[in-house]
């Protein structure tokens, strides 16, 4: 039997760790952050409605610009040069996906570097790279690094592989695995490295971030591993009003007896980045205010 481990819970508890810190500033006007969804893809629609709705209730304020599908980068740069400019935004996030005519990287380099709270753009990333505190770290991984220290998992000295190079999460994934103070061994598997069953097999540390259901089963996980599943994939269901349900990276059921700690999808990751989303709204906002 392995701990699971309640993201949920986890995330609860910081959103009320900032509630409370943010009743403590006394500045003249509340944080806000500026979400821009750019179509109508139905989980984009439900992630930037949990993070608008988290928001509200640590007493952020959250502004939401839809744009239609056919969106140009033009039309897209525009909105993000006005919130840029605008001195009561704190925060901007553009969810991704984008439609395909848009350049996801121009398009969060575009973000200014003090409200990108995503933590995608060049100037971000640069900064975790170098250490710099600076950093607005993108908020999946910044949420992993958090449960793990909340579920005591030591990462010093051990062995971590990461499945997934995304820019969203498997490249910051490992930067701040190996950062000084985390000081893990990092591996990065994707989908061109060979022999990925022996070395997902020899992590301490096992983290999936791929998107696509059952890609780390049993024999790819060390006896007593901390499995973190990444993964929210929609599958076909009739046992829900939606039609679908929610399933990690990880063949849960057969993994879950040989770990010794394991996050569930949902309830787990998922959460947690929203809380980070909030968390780095509230240090722009601190960074705005006091300068
Ligand atoms: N799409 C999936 N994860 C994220 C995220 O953390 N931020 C944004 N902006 N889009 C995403």
């Amino acid at each position: 039997m392995s701990e699971i481990i309640d993201g949920n819970a986890t995330a609860k508890a910081i959103h009320e760790e900032l509630k409370a810190e943010l009743a403590q500033l006394k500045f003249d006007r509340p944080p806000c952050v500026a979400f821009i969804r750019v179509g109508e893809d139905p989980a984009s629609v439900s992630y930037v409605k949990k993070k608008g709705r988290v928001a509200g209730e640590i007493g952020i304020e959250s502004r939401l610009h839809v744009l239609p599908e056919s969106t140009s980068q033009d039309e897209l740069n525009a909105l993000i040069d006005t919130l840029n400019a605008d001195d009561n935004v704190d925060a901007v996030l553009i969810q991704a996906p984008l439609p395909k005519q848009l350049n996801e990287r121009d398009t969060f380099n575009r973000v200014r570097a003090d409200k990108d709270v995503d933590g995608f753009s060049n100037a971000n990333l640069g900064f975790l790279c170098q250490e710099d505190q600076r950093a607005f770290v993108a908020c999946t991984p910044a949420g992993i690094m958090e449960l793990l220290d909340r579920a005591k998992v030591e990462t010093k000295g051990k062995r971590a592989v990461v499945i997934g190079r995304s820019l969203i999460v498997g490249k910051p994934m490992a930067l701040l695995l190996m950062k000084k103070g985390a000081d893990a061994t990092v591996t990065v598997c994707h989908s061109r490295s060979e022999n990925m069953k022996e070395i997902c097999a020899q992590a301490d540390i096992l983290i999936a971030a791929v998107g696509r259901p059952n890609t780390v089963s049993a024999d790819m996980v060390k006896d007593g591993a901390v499995v973190i599943d990444v993964g929210i994939n929609r599958v076909p269901s009739t046992e829900t009003k939606s039609g679908y349900r929610l399933v990690g990276d990880v063949d849960f059921k057969n993994v879950e007896p040989k770990c010794s700690k394991i996050t569930p999808v949902p309830g787990g990751v998922g959460p947690m980045t929203v809380a980070m989303l909030m968390k780095n709204t509230l240090k722009a906002y601190k960074g705005h205010m006091k300068a």
